[in-house]
Protein backbone atom coordinates (compact mmCIF):
# COMPACT_ATOMS: atom_id res chain seq x y z
CA UNK A 1 0.00 0.00 0.00
CA UNK A 2 1.02 3.86 -0.77
CA UNK A 3 0.53 5.96 2.06
CA UNK A 4 0.79 9.92 1.43
CA UNK A 5 1.08 12.21 3.96
CA UNK A 6 0.24 16.10 4.31
CA UNK A 7 1.75 18.37 6.48
CA UNK A 8 1.78 22.21 6.29
CA UNK A 9 1.94 24.01 9.53
CA UNK A 10 3.75 23.78 13.19
CA UNK A 11 1.41 21.66 14.77
CA UNK A 12 1.50 18.88 12.29
CA UNK A 13 5.06 18.08 12.22
CA UNK A 14 5.24 16.40 15.65
CA UNK A 15 2.24 14.46 14.97
CA UNK A 16 3.16 12.96 11.74
CA UNK A 17 6.84 12.44 12.83
CA UNK A 18 5.90 9.18 14.68
CA UNK A 19 3.26 7.84 12.25
CA UNK A 20 5.75 8.38 9.50
CA UNK A 21 8.48 6.24 11.14
CA UNK A 22 6.11 3.45 12.01
CA UNK A 23 4.94 2.78 8.78
CA UNK A 24 8.82 2.83 7.82
CA UNK A 25 9.70 0.45 10.13
CA UNK A 26 6.83 -1.87 8.66
CA UNK A 27 8.39 -1.21 5.17
CA UNK A 28 5.07 0.74 4.07
CA UNK A 29 5.75 2.97 0.81
CA UNK A 30 5.50 6.66 1.31
CA UNK A 31 5.22 9.79 0.64
CA UNK A 32 5.20 13.14 2.22
CA UNK A 33 3.70 16.52 0.67
CA UNK A 34 4.83 19.51 2.39
CA UNK A 35 2.12 22.39 1.81
CA UNK A 36 4.42 25.46 2.85
CA UNK A 37 1.28 26.49 4.86
CA UNK A 38 4.51 27.66 6.98
CA UNK A 39 7.61 28.47 5.60
CA UNK A 40 10.13 30.41 8.05
CA UNK A 41 12.88 28.14 8.71
CA UNK A 42 11.61 28.46 12.19
CA UNK A 43 8.36 27.61 11.64
CA UNK A 44 9.52 24.35 9.54
CA UNK A 45 12.88 23.32 8.59
CA UNK A 46 14.07 23.63 12.19
CA UNK A 47 10.81 20.67 13.35
CA UNK A 48 12.11 18.59 10.71
CA UNK A 49 15.32 18.54 11.33
CA UNK A 50 14.79 18.00 15.07
CA UNK A 51 12.54 15.28 14.95
CA UNK A 52 14.56 13.71 12.14
CA UNK A 53 11.70 13.48 9.60
CA UNK A 54 12.99 13.30 6.07
CA UNK A 55 12.86 16.24 3.26
CA UNK A 56 9.32 16.31 1.90
CA UNK A 57 9.15 14.63 -1.81
CA UNK A 58 6.78 17.62 -2.53
CA UNK A 59 6.80 20.99 -1.54
CA UNK A 60 3.79 23.22 -2.77
CA UNK A 61 4.86 26.48 -1.15
CA UNK A 62 1.93 28.39 -1.11
CA UNK A 63 2.64 31.05 1.29
CA UNK A 64 0.36 32.78 3.45
CA UNK A 65 -2.61 34.58 2.17
CA UNK A 66 -6.54 35.12 3.38
CA UNK A 67 -8.14 31.61 4.53
CA UNK A 68 -9.67 31.48 0.93
CA UNK A 69 -6.74 32.22 -0.84
CA UNK A 70 -4.82 29.60 0.94
CA UNK A 71 -6.91 26.67 1.41
CA UNK A 72 -7.76 27.06 -2.51
CA UNK A 73 -4.36 27.55 -3.60
CA UNK A 74 -3.00 24.02 -1.58
CA UNK A 75 -5.71 22.65 -3.34
CA UNK A 76 -5.29 23.42 -6.65
CA UNK A 77 -1.44 22.90 -6.14
CA UNK A 78 -1.81 19.32 -4.56
CA UNK A 79 -4.30 17.69 -7.10
CA UNK A 80 -1.61 17.14 -9.75
CA UNK A 81 0.13 15.46 -7.04
CA UNK A 82 -1.99 13.42 -5.28
CA UNK A 83 -2.88 12.37 -9.56
CA UNK A 84 0.51 12.13 -10.19
CA UNK A 85 1.58 9.82 -6.87
CA UNK A 86 -1.51 7.42 -6.31
CA UNK A 87 -1.42 6.78 -3.07
CA UNK A 88 -4.11 4.41 -1.44
CA UNK A 89 -4.53 6.08 1.12
CA UNK A 90 -3.88 10.21 2.59
CA UNK A 91 -3.04 11.00 5.90
CA UNK A 92 -4.05 14.62 7.25
CA UNK A 93 -3.54 15.98 10.48
CA UNK A 94 -5.20 18.45 13.15
CA UNK A 95 -7.57 20.99 12.08
CA UNK A 96 -4.84 23.56 10.21
CA UNK A 97 -5.92 24.91 6.36
CA UNK A 98 -3.80 22.25 5.05
CA UNK A 99 -5.83 19.23 6.80
CA UNK A 100 -8.90 20.81 5.04
CA UNK A 101 -7.75 21.50 1.69
CA UNK A 102 -6.10 17.89 1.13
CA UNK A 103 -8.72 16.33 2.61
CA UNK A 104 -11.49 18.01 0.01
CA UNK A 105 -9.13 17.51 -2.88
CA UNK A 106 -8.57 13.55 -1.50
CA UNK A 107 -12.78 13.53 -1.53
CA UNK A 108 -13.67 14.41 -4.70
CA UNK A 109 -10.60 11.94 -6.25
CA UNK A 110 -12.10 9.57 -4.63
CA UNK A 111 -9.09 8.56 -2.29
CA UNK A 112 -9.35 6.97 0.77
CA UNK A 113 -8.81 9.56 3.81
CA UNK A 114 -7.21 9.13 7.30
CA UNK A 115 -7.63 11.93 9.76
CA UNK A 116 -4.94 11.76 12.45
CA UNK A 117 -6.45 13.63 15.56
CA UNK A 118 -9.85 13.46 14.53
CA UNK A 119 -13.17 14.11 16.69
CA UNK A 120 -12.22 16.70 18.33
CA UNK A 121 -14.55 19.96 19.05
CA UNK A 122 -14.49 23.27 20.69
CA UNK A 123 -18.23 23.80 19.68
CA UNK A 124 -16.48 27.39 18.57
CA UNK A 125 -17.27 28.16 14.62
CA UNK A 126 -15.80 31.51 15.09
CA UNK A 127 -12.61 29.16 14.84
CA UNK A 128 -11.06 28.23 11.96
CA UNK A 129 -9.57 25.42 13.08
CA UNK A 130 -13.16 24.41 14.46
CA UNK A 131 -14.91 24.87 10.65
CA UNK A 132 -11.53 22.88 9.31
CA UNK A 133 -12.14 19.43 12.17
CA UNK A 134 -15.55 19.50 11.44
CA UNK A 135 -15.30 19.30 7.71
CA UNK A 136 -12.66 16.94 7.79
CA UNK A 137 -14.14 14.80 9.84
CA UNK A 138 -17.13 14.51 7.48
CA UNK A 139 -14.81 13.72 4.47
CA UNK A 140 -12.49 10.79 6.17
CA UNK A 141 -12.88 6.87 5.74
CA UNK A 142 -10.69 6.33 9.07
CA UNK A 143 -10.94 9.12 11.60
CA UNK A 144 -8.22 8.37 14.63
CA UNK A 145 -8.82 9.82 17.93
CA UNK A 146 -6.54 10.88 21.12
CA UNK A 147 -9.54 10.85 23.58
CA UNK A 148 -12.76 9.52 23.86
CA UNK A 149 -14.65 12.45 23.90
CA UNK A 150 -13.58 12.41 20.01
CA UNK A 151 -15.03 9.28 19.78
CA UNK A 152 -18.24 10.72 21.68
CA UNK A 153 -18.34 13.87 19.35
CA UNK A 154 -18.03 11.77 16.16
CA UNK A 155 -20.66 9.40 17.17
CA UNK A 156 -23.51 12.31 17.91
CA UNK A 157 -22.15 13.88 14.23
CA UNK A 158 -23.72 10.71 12.47
CA UNK A 159 -20.31 9.26 11.80
CA UNK A 160 -20.44 5.33 11.53
CA UNK A 161 -18.42 3.32 14.34
CA UNK A 162 -16.78 1.27 12.12
CA UNK A 163 -14.75 3.96 11.20
CA UNK A 164 -13.31 5.66 14.19
CA UNK A 165 -10.47 4.49 16.33
CA UNK A 166 -9.53 5.41 19.52
CA UNK A 167 -5.59 5.47 18.83
CA UNK A 168 -4.90 7.82 21.62
CA UNK A 169 -2.16 10.85 21.13
CA UNK A 170 0.93 11.03 18.36
CA UNK A 171 1.68 14.39 19.86
CA UNK A 172 2.67 12.87 22.95
CA UNK A 173 4.44 9.78 21.07
CA UNK A 174 7.05 12.45 19.77
CA UNK A 175 7.25 13.79 23.53
CA UNK A 176 8.15 11.10 24.80
CA UNK A 177 10.59 9.86 22.50
CA UNK A 178 12.19 13.23 22.83
CA UNK A 179 12.07 14.33 26.25
CA UNK A 180 15.33 12.68 26.69
CA UNK A 181 16.68 14.90 24.21
CA UNK A 182 15.30 17.88 25.59
CA UNK A 183 16.48 17.48 29.01
CA UNK A 184 19.85 17.37 27.41
CA UNK A 185 19.44 20.64 25.75
CA UNK A 186 18.40 22.42 29.32
CA UNK A 187 21.46 23.29 30.75
CA UNK A 188 22.55 25.24 27.83
CA UNK A 189 19.29 26.98 27.54
CA UNK A 190 18.89 27.72 31.85
CA UNK A 191 21.98 29.51 31.20
CA UNK A 192 21.74 31.07 27.94
CA UNK A 193 18.51 32.47 29.14
CA UNK A 194 19.58 33.03 32.55
CA UNK A 195 16.71 31.16 33.90
CA UNK A 196 15.54 30.52 37.79
CA UNK A 197 12.05 30.76 38.32
CA UNK A 198 9.80 31.48 35.23
CA UNK A 199 6.76 31.11 33.16
CA UNK A 200 6.43 30.49 29.65
CA UNK A 201 3.48 32.48 27.40
CA UNK A 202 2.95 31.71 24.10
CA UNK A 203 -0.14 33.47 21.99
CA UNK A 204 -1.23 33.61 18.34
CA UNK A 205 -4.81 32.92 18.05
CA UNK A 206 -6.56 35.29 16.17
CA UNK A 207 -9.24 36.02 18.55
CA UNK A 208 -6.68 37.15 20.83
CA UNK A 209 -3.51 38.71 18.68
CA UNK A 210 -5.33 40.44 16.07
CA UNK A 211 -7.73 42.86 17.81
CA UNK A 212 -5.97 46.18 19.58
CA UNK A 213 -8.77 46.37 22.46
CA UNK A 214 -8.35 42.14 23.19
CA UNK A 215 -4.36 41.70 22.57
CA UNK A 216 -2.92 45.33 24.48
CA UNK A 217 -4.81 44.61 27.85
CA UNK A 218 -3.70 41.53 27.65
CA UNK A 219 0.24 41.66 27.40
CA UNK A 220 -0.10 44.78 29.87
CA UNK A 221 -0.97 42.11 32.29
CA UNK A 222 1.78 40.15 31.13
CA UNK A 223 4.04 43.03 31.67
CA UNK A 224 2.30 43.05 34.90
CA UNK A 225 3.07 39.34 36.20
CA UNK A 226 6.42 39.61 34.53
CA UNK A 227 7.67 41.56 37.18
CA UNK A 228 7.13 39.40 40.13
CA UNK A 229 8.17 36.15 38.04
CA UNK A 230 9.86 36.23 34.44
CA UNK A 231 8.26 35.21 31.41
CA UNK A 232 9.53 34.05 28.40
CA UNK A 233 7.47 34.82 25.36
CA UNK A 234 8.31 33.37 21.85
CA UNK A 235 6.57 35.30 19.30
CA UNK A 236 4.89 33.65 16.68
CA UNK A 237 5.35 35.41 13.38
CA UNK A 238 1.28 36.35 13.13
CA UNK A 239 1.79 37.98 16.30
CA UNK A 240 5.63 39.67 15.80
CA UNK A 241 4.13 41.07 12.51
CA UNK A 242 1.30 42.80 13.99
CA UNK A 243 2.85 44.07 17.37
CA UNK A 244 6.57 44.22 17.03
CA UNK A 245 6.42 47.98 18.08
CA UNK A 246 4.76 47.57 21.59
CA UNK A 247 6.38 43.94 21.66
CA UNK A 248 9.70 46.39 22.20
CA UNK A 249 8.53 48.68 24.52
CA UNK A 250 7.42 45.47 27.76
CA UNK A 251 9.52 45.88 30.58
CA UNK A 252 12.33 43.37 29.91
CA UNK A 253 11.37 40.70 32.11
CA UNK A 254 8.93 39.51 29.64
CA UNK A 255 11.35 38.49 27.08
CA UNK A 256 10.48 38.61 23.72
CA UNK A 257 12.19 36.01 21.66
CA UNK A 258 11.76 34.48 18.04
CA UNK A 259 10.46 31.22 18.14
CA UNK A 260 11.89 28.23 19.74
CA UNK A 261 12.85 24.90 17.69
CA UNK A 262 10.90 21.73 19.61
CA UNK A 263 13.42 20.37 21.75
CA UNK A 264 13.95 23.81 23.44
CA UNK A 265 10.36 24.46 23.62
CA UNK A 266 9.70 21.40 25.29
CA UNK A 267 12.91 21.71 27.52
CA UNK A 268 10.96 25.33 28.77
CA UNK A 269 7.91 23.91 29.00
CA UNK A 270 8.97 20.96 31.38
CA UNK A 271 10.52 23.19 33.54
CA UNK A 272 8.44 26.32 33.91
CA UNK A 273 6.24 27.11 36.71
CA UNK A 274 3.33 27.81 34.57
CA UNK A 275 2.55 28.04 30.97
CA UNK A 276 0.12 30.87 29.64
CA UNK A 277 -0.98 30.29 25.91
CA UNK A 278 -3.82 30.16 23.66
CA UNK A 279 -2.34 27.33 21.88
CA UNK A 280 -4.13 23.69 21.80
CA UNK A 281 -1.09 21.29 21.16
CA UNK A 282 0.42 22.91 24.56
CA UNK A 283 -2.73 21.91 26.55
CA UNK A 284 -1.73 18.62 25.72
CA UNK A 285 2.15 18.66 26.41
CA UNK A 286 1.68 20.49 30.13
CA UNK A 287 -0.75 17.98 30.88
CA UNK A 288 1.93 15.49 30.01
CA UNK A 289 4.66 17.40 31.65
CA UNK A 290 2.24 18.03 34.58
CA UNK A 291 2.96 21.88 34.25
CA UNK A 292 0.26 23.87 35.21
CA UNK A 293 -1.56 25.93 32.20
CA UNK A 294 -3.77 28.76 32.15
CA UNK A 295 -5.76 28.95 29.05
CA UNK A 296 -6.37 32.38 27.25
CA UNK A 297 -9.74 31.24 25.71
CA UNK A 298 -13.27 30.67 26.37
CA UNK A 299 -13.72 27.01 25.20
CA UNK A 300 -11.00 24.26 24.55
CA UNK A 301 -11.22 21.01 21.97
CA UNK A 302 -9.48 19.27 24.74
CA UNK A 303 -12.07 18.94 27.75
CA UNK A 304 -9.23 15.95 28.57
CA UNK A 305 -6.55 18.47 29.79
CA UNK A 306 -8.97 20.23 32.13
CA UNK A 307 -10.37 17.65 33.55
CA UNK A 308 -8.10 15.05 34.04
CA UNK A 309 -4.91 17.24 33.45
CA UNK A 310 -3.31 20.70 34.49
CA UNK A 311 -5.10 22.99 32.38
CA UNK A 312 -7.63 25.77 33.57
CA UNK A 313 -9.70 27.56 31.22
CA UNK A 314 -9.06 31.47 31.77
CA UNK A 315 -10.78 33.27 29.21
CA UNK A 316 -10.20 36.72 29.70
CA UNK A 317 -11.00 36.69 33.61
CA UNK A 318 -7.67 38.74 34.68
CA UNK A 319 -8.24 38.14 38.11
CA UNK A 320 -8.16 34.52 37.77
CA UNK A 321 -4.93 34.24 35.61
CA UNK A 322 -3.39 36.48 38.29
CA UNK A 323 -4.87 34.05 41.14
CA UNK A 324 -3.77 31.21 39.64
CA UNK A 325 -0.31 32.60 38.33
CA UNK A 326 0.46 33.39 41.93
CA UNK A 327 -0.10 30.04 42.95
CA UNK A 328 2.18 28.47 40.55
CA UNK A 329 4.46 31.25 41.00
CA UNK A 330 4.90 29.68 44.82
CA UNK A 331 5.12 26.01 43.18
CA UNK A 332 1.56 24.31 43.46
CA UNK A 333 1.55 21.58 40.56
CA UNK A 334 -1.63 19.46 40.55
CA UNK A 335 -1.65 15.96 40.54
CA UNK A 336 -2.24 14.69 37.11
CA UNK A 337 -3.90 11.24 36.16
CA UNK A 338 -2.60 9.36 32.95
CA UNK A 339 -4.61 9.47 30.30
CA UNK A 340 -5.72 6.74 28.62
CA UNK A 341 -3.46 6.08 25.62
CA UNK A 342 -1.44 8.85 26.16
CA UNK A 343 1.44 6.27 26.31
CA UNK A 344 4.05 6.55 23.64
CA UNK A 345 2.10 4.38 21.45
CA UNK A 346 -0.57 5.83 19.61
CA UNK A 347 1.37 5.71 16.47
CA UNK A 348 2.09 2.13 16.41
CA UNK A 349 -1.78 1.34 16.48
CA UNK A 350 -2.41 3.44 13.69
CA UNK A 351 -0.04 1.95 11.81
CA UNK A 352 -1.11 -1.49 12.52
CA UNK A 353 -4.70 -0.49 11.66
CA UNK A 354 -3.73 1.18 8.37
CA UNK A 355 -2.00 -2.03 7.53
CA UNK A 356 -4.70 -4.06 8.17
C1 LIG B 1 -1.89 28.17 11.82
C2 LIG B 1 -3.15 27.32 12.06
C3 LIG B 1 -3.40 27.22 13.54
C4 LIG B 1 -2.18 26.69 14.27
C5 LIG B 1 -0.99 27.57 13.93
C6 LIG B 1 0.26 27.06 14.59
C7 LIG B 1 -4.92 27.50 10.37
C8 LIG B 1 -6.25 28.04 10.11
N1 LIG B 1 -4.32 27.96 11.48
O1 LIG B 1 -2.14 29.46 12.31
O2 LIG B 1 -4.47 26.33 13.76
O3 LIG B 1 -2.43 26.71 15.66
O4 LIG B 1 -0.82 27.58 12.52
O5 LIG B 1 1.35 27.88 14.36
O6 LIG B 1 -4.44 26.68 9.63
N2 LIG B 1 3.66 33.58 8.94
C9 LIG B 1 5.00 33.82 8.79
N3 LIG B 1 5.82 32.74 8.57
C10 LIG B 1 5.38 31.47 8.49
C11 LIG B 1 3.99 31.24 8.62
C12 LIG B 1 3.16 32.30 8.85
O7 LIG B 1 5.46 34.95 8.86
O8 LIG B 1 6.17 30.54 8.30
C13 LIG B 1 2.77 34.73 9.20
C14 LIG B 1 2.09 35.27 7.96
O9 LIG B 1 1.98 36.63 8.08
C15 LIG B 1 0.72 34.67 8.03
C16 LIG B 1 0.47 34.57 9.51
O10 LIG B 1 1.74 34.30 10.08
O11 LIG B 1 -0.22 35.44 7.34
C17 LIG B 1 -0.49 33.49 9.87
O12 LIG B 1 -0.10 32.24 9.29
P1 LIG B 1 -1.21 31.14 8.94
O13 LIG B 1 -0.56 29.90 8.46
O14 LIG B 1 -2.27 31.76 8.10
O15 LIG B 1 -1.90 30.86 10.34
P2 LIG B 1 -1.29 30.69 11.80
O16 LIG B 1 -1.71 31.86 12.61
O17 LIG B 1 0.16 30.35 11.75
Amino acid sequence: MKFLHVVGARPNFMKAAPVYRSLAERGQEQVLVHTGQHYDALMSEVFFKALEIPSPDESLNVGSASHAHQTAAIMSSFEPVVLARRPDVVLVYGDVNSTVAAALVCSKLGIRIAHIEAGLRSFDRSMPEEINRRVTDQLSDMLFTPSIDGNENLAREGIQKEKVFLVGNVMIDTLIRFLPRADERYAKLRSELSLDRFGLVTLHRPSNVDDEAVFLPMLGLLDELSREMPLIFPVHPRTRQKWSARLEQCNPNLRVIAPLGYLEFLALQKNARVVITDSGGIQEETTYLGTPCLTLRENTERPITVTLGTNILIGRDWGLLRKHFHEAHKGARKKVGCIPLWDGNAAERIAEILGR
